[in-house]
């Protein structure tokens, strides 16, 4: 079980935007969908490409470097159904996002 740490808060991702964030040495990508905010491990499993500076397509991020797609609710992936990103759980308290680390 994680615990929950605010890393950003929702003024600094509007809707349809991204953030890349650090903590404790790992890197997060943080998305605006329609207002929901999701969070997932913020380095491509390819070659570690930065996801929170990929395209959106609804709820799907390309990555910049080679374009492998991840669902940024689910982590789940087109390109096959072993490859599963690391999602992490989100919470909002007032302008909060805080997100379950490991
Ligand atoms: S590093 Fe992400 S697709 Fe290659």
């Amino acid at each position: 079980m994680g615990r929950f740490v605010k890393l950003a808060t929702v003024s600094e991702l509007p809707i349809g935007s991204a953030k890349e964030v650090e903590f404790e040495g790992r890197i997060y990508a943080l998305f605006n969908v329609g207002g929901v905010i999701s969070a997932i491990d913020g380095i491509c499993p390819h070659q570690g490409g930065p996801l929170a500076d990929g395209a959106l397509e609804g709820t799907t991020v390309l990555c910049p470097w080679h374009g492998w797609r991840f669902d940024v609710r689910t982590g789940a992936s087109p390109f096959g159904p072993k490859i599963k990103h690391p999602v992490f759980a989100v919470k909002i308290e007032n302008d909060d996002i805080l997100v379950e680390v490991p």
